[in-house]
């Protein structure tokens, strides 16, 4: 057994996430942790990395494995150089190889042949240590995770202090699986990596030998790799064996079978409560009713099924548009100092929905952040219909002011609604109750999104700009952004790297990776 979880409690303010949970992973298992934004899973995994004390319960780790846990907001010296860290997954063996120079030393400067035997016994020991860990191949295997989650664009000399957020994560993550863990720790790896990077990690997760932990909405992703779901629902833990598929399920058999068991007691206590109603007071029965109140008694109420999932009713605001030709873009050159890709040429018109296709690092973000306005094209044009108005959804969550409410937060760009007006378009995008109130620092990632989609549908634009909407959303809230954004009349350009979603959404695709073929 690698890990075992007892007696686990944890709540904040108000909001119970666990009460008492009990569970283990082992050996070869590779789970995937699912359940509703807001319900506690990164919360867990902060538990199992000691980032977070949780109220009650104990953790136990087996003593003689090693754990590798991402901690996204690492601390890292900023001097230092991706290659000089990512070698650092290696430092024992480097230090073994030190202590191998020392000897090779003595042996020369040594003319007693008994030392010299010995200095050159313990060289070779150290040096047949260094083959059988694959020390000689270091350099391969570090620029083969590397080039896998694409840190070789970057640059392997560039200091770490250079690299942007999600850059510096999947730097963290290389040298993570380089130090090959026995069990792997991740929440929502598949967000700050783009298509290719996934294809590769799911690939690099099918041929390891270990056990891993990984949170993610992702179904794709999780039916690729897991063999155990850990589902969190409602307070409680259920691990179900299989892939995400077999676990959806059998959860829906597991609601329908509960669902019944709890019609048929209600039914049964009506029953029970009606005789007693009638019979109590009357002499000749008043026994009766009272042997049924013990077995009302008696019985062990099953609790209501309720669903921890607050559903969104998303609706896009949209103000209407004259002309049909809604984006003309002409030789367009995008990038920050050079032009990152050749000239782009393409046209959209009103009501358009295309996603913008092709491996990160290409470009997407950027040509979004060209077409709002944010960055200033290398070259060429692109023009809008004159009364476009374009809402923007960031990859990043950015929030101005993250020390503030949700509320507080809507309050201060829209001043003229008030609390009630707030509350309702909040609910909207699924921000009900205490969560409204709660600074949005303390959101978790899912109920972020949320409220930055909520801030979207408030705008009044003709065109979304929608960069990789679905990140952190929940099953039934990308269902629901899905949904809203096919019955929108207005343009929408969006990136997504799931491709149920894209499909599902894109009238049109545009794929950059051919420009660089052509
Ligand atoms: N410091 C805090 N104070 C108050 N509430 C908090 C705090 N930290 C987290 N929460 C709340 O606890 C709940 C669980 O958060 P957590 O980040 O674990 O959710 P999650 O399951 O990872 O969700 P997501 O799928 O959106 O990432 C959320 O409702 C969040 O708002
Ligand atoms: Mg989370």
């Amino acid at each position: 057994m690698y890990l075992e979880v007892k007696n686990l409690s944890m709540t904040f303010d108000k909001k119970v996430l666990y009460n008492n949970i009990n569970f283990r992973i082992l050996p070869k298992e590779k789970v995937g942790i699912v359940g509703p934004n807001g319900v506690g899973k990164s919360t867990l995994i902060k538990i199992l990395g000691g980032e977070i004390i949780p109220d009650t319960g104990s953790i136990e780790f087996d003593k003689n494995i090693k754990i590798g846990y991402l901690d996204q907001y690492a601390k890292v010296d900023k001097k230092k150089r991706i290659i000089e860290y990512l070698k650092e997954a290696f430092s024992s063996l480097y230090n073994k190889e030190e202590k191998m120079k020392e000897y090779l030393k003595l042996i020369k400067s040594t003319t007693d042949s008994s030392l010299h035997t010995r200095y050159a016994k313990s060289a070779s020991i150290i040096q047949e240590e260094l083959e059988a860990n694959r020390f000689y191949e270091i350099d391969s295997m570090i620029m083969k995770v590397a080039k896998g989650l694409g840190i070789t664009n970057y640059g392997m000399q560039t200091e770490l202090g250079k690299l942007s957020g999600g850059q510096k994560v999947k730097v963290v993550l290389a040298k993570l699986l380089l130090e090959d863990p026995d069990l792997i720790i991740l929440d929502e790896p598949t967000n700050f990596l783009d298509e290719s990077h996934v294809e590769w990690l799911v690939k690099y997760l099918k041929e390891y030998k270990g056990t891993f932990l990984i949170v993610s909405h992702n179904q794709e992703f999780l039916n690729d790799v897991v063999n155990v779901i850990l589902d969190i629902d409602n307070t409680q833990v259920k691990k179900y064996k299989g892939n995400y598929q077999a676990y959806e399920m059998k959860k829906a058999m597991d609601a329908e079978v509960f669902e019944r068991q709890y019609a048929a007691q209600q039914k049964e206590k009506a029953k029970l409560e009606d005789y007693i109603n009638r019979n109590r007071t009357r002499a000749s029965t008043a026994k009766m009713a009272q042997s049924r109140q013990k077995k009302l008694d008696k019985m062990e109420l099953l609790e209501k099924p309720k669903s921890q999932n607050v559903p969104m009713h998303l609706k896009f605001n949209y103000s209407s548009i004259s002309s049909h030709r809604f984006l003309v873009v002409e030789d367009l050159e995008i990038g920050y100092y050079f032009s990152l890709l050749p000239k782009i040429s393409f046209e959209i018109k009103s009501g358009d929905r295309i996603a913008i296709m092709g491996f990160n690092g290409i470009g997407k973000t950027t040509l979004l952040k060209t077409l709002i306005g944010e960055l200033k094209p290398i070259g060429g044009n692109f023009k809008f219909v004159d009364d476009a108005k374009i809402a923007y959804f960031e990859q990043e969550h950015h929030f101005e002011n993250d020390n503030i409410s949700p509320l507080q937060y809507i309050q201060e760009i829209y001043p003229k609604l008030n609390e009630k007006e707030i509350r309702g378009i909040l609910a909207k995008s699924g921000i009900v109750g205490p969560l409204a109130l709660q600074p949005i620092k303390t959101m978790s990632g899912g109920e972020q999104s949320k409220l930055k989609l909520c801030l979207v549908t408030m705008q009044k634009a003709n065109v979304l700009v929608l960069d990789e909407p679905t990140n952190h959303l929940d099953a039934n809230s990308k269902e629901e952004l899905k949904k809203a954004l096919i019955n929108y009349p207005g343009t929408v350009i969006f990136v997504s790297h799931e491709h149920e979603f894209t499909n599902a959404v894109a009238t049109k695709k545009f794929d950059i990776e051919e420009l660089l073929l052509s």
